[in-house]
């Protein structure tokens, strides 16, 4: 470790990621494809400790033992055969490779993808537990990957149906129970590509993206998962507000983008407002292939940050604040209950740059942005941690690994979370695969 740590940095932080691409028989095609890694670097008392272990899932078994990606999965094929998949028409198998967040439901860990599995974890161990056996009709073959756990524990998520009648279907999981509870639902024809959702204290936020699901696509055929979506933009987006009172829904018709993540959301008046990551086509699926990637050459996509306002009436203005972030965060006290006026995230769409290349702070109220790089290293998702006791919805530090060509292992960067001055570098003692999201376990 090189700098000083904060003397109350004390706890973990979980990253989740892909980390093996590449099986003695065959290999993934897409960078969302690998098999799930999970890692722990340990932060106490200015000492730090690491850990990883490979997600032990029924996927992760079957690959390795038969030497070639054993499920479909984002961008690789189904390599059942037709035959095979006639004996269990119409119920696809589905992949527990959940290599994209961690969530907490009451004191338990749970790791997901964008299906309806929560794979158990330990979140000092890593080792896997068993997947949340549930015992419920709700009926869903596909979920966001983020959900939000509540103040009392309680984990929201948005699961999708499909078949002759598709909806969006806000569920809720209380701690240690087995059911979810519907809280509401929107009935559509297909639904977009659902990555996240965004809630307030009053609402759940859907976007419907403009890349659209084919249900029978889903159902009957060995189809990637993500050429069972069909990019439809004559249909323009929607955007769902589901009432957590009484599951009411109200809509409103917005341009056709494709979205990962919101910023957040929060109420303001009679408004409901959403910030959120936009695309404007689906090109960003096919610019993070493997083969793209290692090529070394520039993303060529930027995203832009976008505000709807959403009033009665499917009255709806949106407000373009900035652009090229990803991987939002904002106060994990404000994220789903109170107006963040402060975000972070890593910077996408440089045009020299094949990736993530900088970690950057966004006043959301003026777009004022300040940058951290470290010369050319790649950067994931920073992990803001809070000083325990602070006022300020900035003080405290962020958590950033970085990887650059000639570095032996990762480079785990603390910065000053307003500043963005980095305080101290930590270097992990192997190569931290580049994956999607953190969580904090204090
Ligand atoms: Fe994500």
């Amino acid at each position: 470790m090189e700098g000083r740590l904060p003397v109350w940095l004390r706890g973990s932080l979980l990253l989740n990621g892909p980390a093996l691409w590449d099986l003695p028989q065959a290999s993934y095609r897409h960078w969302f494809d690998g098999l799930a890694m999970l890692h722990r670097v340990q932060f106490d008392e200015g000492r730090v400790s690491y850990r990883s272990r490979f997600l032990q899932t029924e996927d992760y078994r079957r690959s390795i033992a038969s030497s070639a990606p054993a499920f479909a999965a984002f961008d690789t094929r189904d390599p059942e055969s037709f035959l095979e998949r006639l004996k269990h028409f119409g119920k696809p198998r589905v992949t527990d490779n959940a290599a994209v967040v961690m969530s907490r439901i009451g004191d338990r860990w749970f790791a997901t993808t964008e299906g309806p599995l929560l794979v158990g974890f330990d979140p000092e161990t890593l080792q896997t537990r068993p997947t949340l056996a549930l015992e419920d009709d709700l009926g869903v073959q596909l979920m966001a990957a983020h959900g939000i756990t509540d103040s009392k524990g309680s984990y929201w998520n948005v699961g999708v149906t499909l078949g002759p009648k598709c909806a969006y279907k806000l569920f809720r999981l209380q701690p240690g129970a087995r059911r979810r509870e519907l809280i509401g639902q929107v009935r559509l024809p297909k639904p977009g590509y659902t990555h996240a959702f965004a809630m307030t204290p009053r609402h759940a936020l859907v976007w419907e993206t403009a890349l659209r699901a084919q249900p029978l696509g889903f159902l009957l055929t060995g189809r990637s998962y993500i050429h069972n979506f069909k990019w439809d933009p004559v249909h323009g987006s929607m955007l769902h507000a589901v009432s957590v009172g009484d599951g009411s829904v109200r809509s409103w018709e917005v341009p056709p983008m494709v979205a990962f993540h919101a910023i957040q959301a929060y109420e303001q008046g009679d408004e409901t407002v959403l910030e959120l990551i936009v695309y404007d086509d689906p090109e960003i699926m096919d610019a993070l292939l493997l083969e793209r990637l290692r090529s070394g050459a520039p993303l060529g996509v930027t995203p832009r940050l976008m505000r709807y306002r959403l009033r009665a009436r499917g009255e709806v203005t949106m407000e373009n604040f900035g652009q090229g972030l990803e991987l939002p965060q904002v106060h994990p006290a404000r994220w789903a209950r109170a107006k963040a006026t402060v975000a972070w995230g890593t910077l996408l769409g440089n045009p020299s740059s094949p990736f993530f290349d900088a970690t950057e702070r966004i006043d959301l109220a003026s777009g004022e942005r300040r940058s951290w790089r470290r010369g050319t290293a790649v950067q994931l998702e920073p992990l803001f941690v809070p000083r325990p006791g602070a006022d300020n919805e900035d003080d405290g530090v962020l958590l950033v690994p970085t990887l650059a060509d000639g570095d032996v292992g990762s480079m785990i960067a603390v910065l000053d979370a307003e500043t963005m001055e980095c305080l101290a570098m930590v270097k992990a003692p192997q190569v931290i695969p580049f994956g999607y999201h953190a969580a904090w376990a204090g």
